[in-house]
């Protein structure tokens, strides 16, 4: 596997971030090649070098440099469970900035939730919304060391 930064005039790249998260992503949203590539967020991306195909995503917001916000991590589902989406929190985490990083997951979405546990995530605010649950989680910045637990070599 290949990591890569979004080149935001990539064409192909966003189109296929734009799938990922339509396809596989349960975002109310749908995205586009053009909302991706106008988005002020910075997405990065898994490339499977064998199919050169975008395998999984994860887009990072800063806010006012004050703090991150994560969104958009997802993994084509054969994918899954080989280390991918560990790999994009890990890149998306050491580009944060400011005091700390933000996200929301659905809090029936057990298996982002455990990935946000392992990168030490605490939920501070859990709302319904329309039909379901969404926790907002929160990681300081301030340890970045502790991230780091995992094994980088399996990367
Ligand atoms: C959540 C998601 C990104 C995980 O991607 P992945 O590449 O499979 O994750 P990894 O292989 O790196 O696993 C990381 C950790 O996630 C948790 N996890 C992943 N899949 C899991 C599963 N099926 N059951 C339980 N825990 C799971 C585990 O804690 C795992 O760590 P471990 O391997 O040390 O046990 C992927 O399932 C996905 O794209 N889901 C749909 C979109 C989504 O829910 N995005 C998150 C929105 S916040």
């Amino acid at each position: 596997m290949m990591h890569i930064n979004f080149v935001p005039n990539n064409i192909s790249i966003a189109s296929q971030i734009a799938h990922i998260l339509n396809m596989y992503s349960n975002l109310r949203r749908v995205h586009t090649y053009f909302s991706i590539a106008a988005s002020n967020d910075i997405y990065f991306c898994e490339v499977d070098i064998n199919t050169k195909r975008v395998i999984g995503c994860i887009a990072l917001e800063h806010i006012l440099k004050q703090y991150s916000k994560i969104t958009h991590l997802c993994v084509v589902p054969e994918y899954r469970n080989y280390g991918v989406g560990k790999k994009l929190m890990y890149t998306a985490l050491r580009n944060a900035v400011g005091t700390g990083v933000q996200l929301t997951v659905r809090t029936d979405n057990l298996n982002s939730l455990n990935l946000m546990n392992k990168f030490n995530f605490k939920i501070v605010k859990k709302e319904l919304c329309i039909d379901h649950y969404v926790a907002t989680l929160w990681r300081d910045l301030n340890a970045r060391n502790d991230e780091l637990c995992y094994d980088r070599s399996s990367f």
